[in-house]
């Protein structure tokens, strides 16, 4: 299996590392195709597209023709890429809808619905990355209904089909999760083993692996980020405060949110414990919205692309049933309420 280049930290190009029971996971999905769609969510940078990548070449590999869209692409030439067969297709949908980049998830599901009627029996697969919010997460819902509908209702007869959706969107699994319309997975960060190569990648001087991994809790995107603020971690977690607005998120907490919320620091199962309070509940809502703490049920293996995290680890802030994002997360949030109190 090729592995797919990945841009990394400053200029830096890394292969697709590890993520073994993610790459097999998808070859057996390639054997049987997807039913219904399978929503794919995890922390923030923890991997997703960087594995949807992967995917494409493992599905290709396994005779797909592949279409891949992300709205939210740094580089447009991202934001779609295509087995070449479908070189035709796409040119088509792009007829239909000029604005492409509004509107490139329908072009994706213009192009397969357009592969199923030209090919005979192909086997087709539509990976979406971050689709939520570029379509706006009240049309979530409706998407997902669309892609379900590729699988029930095709538009031509196909072999086998492959759904796959991104989303790093804590809502996204209110929304959509109360339908049956989609089957989630989660995925998180990396193993300590595998992400220990991807540190060892990084030449220079460089903090221990150790304090690089209990700050991060193997999340590779904060690796980079970490790397690229040259290992200045009050950087990172200042950027965090501010991008994710948590003094304003602290400031405005009742005392009983905000009391609760320094038991969460400590423990993230503090939350399930309270959660008959009210106030839990506002906390609970506002840590997934602002994408801080994960919900991580059990770690029934079927629930989990790649390897779940362990059952507790508080070091890195996972408990039972509420995980911290990554530690930094939970420091970010430890030094708002140190600067607001
Ligand atoms: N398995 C991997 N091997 C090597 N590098 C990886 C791997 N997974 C992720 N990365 C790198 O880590 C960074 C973050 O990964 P990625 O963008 O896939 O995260 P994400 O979960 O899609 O983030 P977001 O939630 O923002 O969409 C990228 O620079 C990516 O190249
Ligand atoms: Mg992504």
């Amino acid at each position: 299996m090729r592995r797919v280049k990945l841009r990394f930290s400053r200029g830096l190009v890394v292969e697709f590392m590890d993520r073994g029971r993610a790459i097999e996971q998808v070859r057996e999905v390639a054997e049987r195709g997807t039913y219904p769609v399978y929503v794919i969510y995890g922390p923030e940078g923890c991997g997703k597209t960087a594995l949807l990548k992967q995917a494409k070449e493992v599905l290709e590999e396994h005779g797909y023709s592949v279409i891949y869209a992300n709205p939210l692409a740094e580089d447009r030439d991202e934001a779609l890429i295509y087995t070449p067969t479908l070189r035709d297709a796409v040119k088509e949908a792009l007829k239909l809808f000029p604005d492409l980049y509004s509107r490139i998830v329908d072009v994706a599901i213009n192009v397969a619905g357009m592969v199923m009627r030209r090919l005979r029996r192909p086997r087709v697969a539509v990976l979406m990355d971050d689709i939520f919010q570029a379509v706006g997460l009240d049309n979530a819902e409706k998407y997902v209904k669309m892609l379900l509908n590729l699988i029930e209702y095709p538009p031509g007869e196909y072999e086998k089909i492959v759904v796959l959706v991104a989303s790093s969107e804590g809502v996204t699994r209110e929304r959509v999760g109360r339908h049956n319309w989609a089957a989630f997975r989660l995925l998180w960060n990396m193993g300590r083993e595998g992400f220990r190569e991807l540190y060892n990648v990084i030449t220079g001087p460089k903090p221990e692996f150790e304090d690089i991994w209990s700050l991060t809790g193997g999340n590779p995107r904060y690796l980079g980020r970490l790397y690229g603020a040259n290992w200045n971690p009050d950087l990172i977690l200042n950027e965090v405060i501010k991008g994710k607005k948590l003094r304003r998120l602290v400031a405005l907490l009742n005392s009983r949110e905000a009391e609760i919320l320094r038991d969460v620091v400590n423990n993230p199962d503090m939350l399930f414990e309270r959660l008959k309070e009210p106030e839990a509940q506002s906390l609970e809502r506002k840590l997934i919205e602002l994408n801080l703490i994960i919900e991580v049920w059990d770690r029934d293996m079927q629930s989990w692309i790649d390897e779940p995290p362990p059952e507790r680890d508080p070091e890195l802030g996972i408990g039972r049933y509420y995980a911290w994002q990554t530690p930094i997360h939970r420091e970010a949030i430890k030094k708002a309420i140190e600067t607001v109190v």
